[in-house]
């Protein structure tokens, strides 16, 4: 059980600034997700709370205590990587064992600990057999065998479930929420998947070239992104963000409440709707023809051009009557609309 605590930390490669002072408070059992495109610096911060990577500037506390000078394995840590990182020549009962035997854990405390966790995760059958008798979903679930027996204060995690195939992706994401919920352990997970980030995460931290562009709950930054790299990375598809210039090609019926240094306008997929002809407009509306048509399920994306070239993105239910060059108006609600000036910074 252990707070994680990041104050200004930073981080040098030669002349490249890797992460540029980060500050970060992580509670005693909380589920933190660093979610960033790659180069970020995701990694580089996880790994110098696990101590892999040494710390170029700033103080990092695990409950309470400053290691930035300590070894990994003097940090109470366990971390789960995306290549499994298992022993080949070992079962996967050793392969959970042996960190355990290193430390000089009792054999009946060992195989406690092994038994809980292979029935945490429903790895009993595999017990005896070596990695490669595996698959790559029971590959991962040994790894995550191998963190939790340690019983460590924090897990530690690697983009662990890109090596899987999506529908495996999205069932051990699912697992992993709920074993992370059930022991309570600070967890601190890296991925470029946004989709994992807003399931998985009590709080998101977004990571952009070194710096925290935003922390919040999943909803927080979905519904009030304060950057527009934020508003464009949480969510799918993308939050449109248009030019304030094609005002000229829209009507604001409440225009006077856009905020006056309003340089660039967002709006969500989903908060654009067609206006059935004959509808009284409201808030935002713009005229698109429409360039492309996807079905993908559930829903249809329905990509449209403004006069100006501009293209946005919205959503429809089911499968759509609309076809390609057809001319349509689609509008928002006024209370939908998100406003950035011209550095991208939210400005309500
Ligand atoms: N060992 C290293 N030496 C030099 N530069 C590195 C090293 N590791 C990472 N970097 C650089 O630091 C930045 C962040 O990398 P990384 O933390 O791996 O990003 P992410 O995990 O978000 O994809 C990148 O620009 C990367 O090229
Ligand atoms: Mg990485």
């Amino acid at each position: 059980m252990a707070d994680i605590v990041l104050n200004d930390v930073r981080k040098k490669y030669g002349p490249v600034d890797a992460i540029k002072g980060v500050s970060l408070d992580i509670a005693d059992g909380e589920f933190v997700v660093l979610v960033g495109p790659s180069g970020c610096g995701k990694s580089t911060l996880l790994r110098m709370i696990a101590g892999l990577e040494s710390i170029t500037g700033g103080d990092i506390s695990i409950g309470g205590r400053v290691v930035n000078d300590l070894e990994p394995s003097e940090r109470d840590i366990a971390m789960v990587f995306q290549n499994y990182a298992l022993y080949p020549h070992m079962t996967v009962r050793q392969n959970l064992a042996y960190g355990l035997k290193n430390r000089n854990t009792p054999k009946d405390e060992i195989e406690r600990r092994i038994a809980a966790a292979a029935n945490a995760l429903e790895i009993e059958p595999f017990l005896e057999r070596k990695p490669r008798q595996l698959s790559g979903g029971q590959r991962q679930r040994v790894a995550m065998g191998r963190a939790i027996v340690r019983e460590p204060a924090a897990f530690l995690f690697d983009e662990p479930l890109s090596n899987l195939d999506a529908k495996l992706r999205v069932q051990m994401r699912v697992e992993i929420k709920r074993l992370q919920r059930s022991l309570a352990t600070t967890s601190v997970y890296v991925t470029h998947d946004q989709m994992e980030a807003m399931t998985l995460a009590d709080r998101l931290v977004v990571l952009n070239a070194g710096r925290i562009e935003q922390v919040g709950t999943p909803i927080e930054l979905y519904e009030k992104p304060e950057t527009t790299f934020v508003a464009t990375f949480i969510g799918s598809p993308s939050m449109n963000l248009l030019p304030m210039e094609i005002s000229t090609t829209w009507s604001l019926a409440e225009g006077s409440r856009v905020p006056s240094r309003t340089t660039t306008l967002g709006v969500r997929p989903e908060d654009l709707h067609l206006l059935e002809p004959g509808a009284t407009d409201s808030g935002f509306k713009i005229d698109v023809t429409v360039a492309a048509v996807e079905l993908v399920g559930a829903e249809s994306y329905v990509h449209g051009v403004l006069p100006k070239q501009q293209s946005v993105v919205f959503r429809v239910p089911g499968r759509s009557r609309i076809v390609v060059d057809e001319p349509l108006t689609i509008h928002a609600d006024f209370e939908s609309l998100h406003f950035f000036d011209a550095s991208g910074s939210r400005l309500d």
